[in-house]
């Protein structure tokens, strides 16, 4: 059975209630209490969808996460069987410290079309779409901004590239600045920082730099559905992530994600904002234990070519007991 329309809500019920428990906890300072809520109200949202989902992507392994672990098998058992990645809390200082881009984010595909990522960094690379070819994560910046310029008919001083704030960004930036690159520079968030690339609007050409694996698979999902380009390479740099990643059937540790082998068929992809991100509000309280959020959702249908790319503002009721 297909990722069909009927499922775009519950997903978004789903991440609109995790939005709505962190909220509460939003500018307490606490980010494991503000994820904590998100991770819990996910989990009991999930588990009321007609499904047997998968956690491919979650909060770590059985032993260090008791809830979303991945392998965890959610939903009434009854349905289809999905994959499912999730971050309930993208952006937990963001959060703990009511800044803009705190979001609760989902991607669903069918069983086996989800890339099972190890809880390790990635190097990352995205743009809108471009020819094969012309942007990879292994040539050097210089030409992968040069080739950009060209392809966008500019010069690489009218480019901005988004980039984690990390020392260990400071050659690639220093590059990007003997370049003239105008730079965004974000403090957390690269999910968000890669979906930049989607829209012009968003004045962002490319997105680079060493993030978390499992945000760069979410980030993927979403950038599938707007047809843009994306490369991930995982980095294992010690013995227990070489081990998981045997373990996960990773056999080439070098290897170079294209975005087709990291999500493939029916999707539905969906963010909510907790707090202002990616021009969506964050939750808005209401009378009466209800909040509005508003919502990103891509539904990528494959049986009909359908692609729908929307922002939703809904309703819930969220008694706080
Ligand atoms: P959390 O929401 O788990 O705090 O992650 C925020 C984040 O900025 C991600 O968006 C990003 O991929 C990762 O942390 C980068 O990790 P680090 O802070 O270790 O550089």
């Amino acid at each position: 059975m297909s990722l069909d329309k009927k499922y775009i809500d519950q997903f978004i019920n789903v991440t609109s209630k995790a939005a709505i428990a962190s909220f509460h906890l939003v500018g307490k300072k606490d980010k494991i209490a503000a994820d904590q809520a998100a991770v819990d109200t996910m989990r009991t949202e999930l588990n009321k969808i007609d499904m047997t989902g998968e956690i491919v992507i979650g909060e770590g392994s059985l032993d260090e996460a008791p809830m979303l672990f991945t392998g965890e098998i959610l939903g009434r058992k009854n349905g289809p069987k999905f994959d499912i990645a999730v971050d309930p809390l993208e952006g937990t200082n963001f959060a703990a410290n009511n800044l803009p881009g705190a979001l609760s984010v989902i991607a669903v595909a069918e069983k086996g079309n989800l890339l099972k990522a190890p809880e390790t960094y990635m190097h990352k690379i995205a743009t809108a779409k471009v020819e094969k070819g012309l942007i990879d994560l292994d040539y050097p910046i210089k030409k992968n901004i040069e080739n950009l310029a060209e392809f966008k008919n500019t010069t690489p001083s009218n480019l901005t590239a988004c980039i984690l704030d990390r020392p260990r960004h400071k050659k690639i930036i220093e590059d990007l600045l003997k370049l003239k690159v105008k730079i965004k520079l974000i403090t957390d968030g690269d999910v968000a920082g890669a979906l930049l690339v989607t829209k012009p609007i968003y004045n962002v050409d490319i997105f680079l730099g060493i993030g978390g694996g499992p945000e760069g698979v979410l980030a993927a999902a979403a950038l599938d559905a707007y047809d843009c380009h994306f490369q991930g390479k995982f980095i294992f740099d010690n013995e227990k992530d070489i081990n998981d990643a045997k373990i996960m059937g990773i056999d080439d540790l070098n290897k170079k994600y294209e975005i087709k082998e990291i999500i493939k068929g029916d999707t539905i992809f969906c963010a909510s904002a907790i707090t202002d991100t990616m021009a969506m509000k964050g939750v808005i309280p209401e009378d009466n234990d209800y909040y509005i959020t508003e919502t990103l959702i891509a539904h990528k249908l494959t049986m009909n070519n359908n692609l729908s790319i929307e922002k939703r503002r809904m309703l819930f009721d969220y008694p706080k007991n």
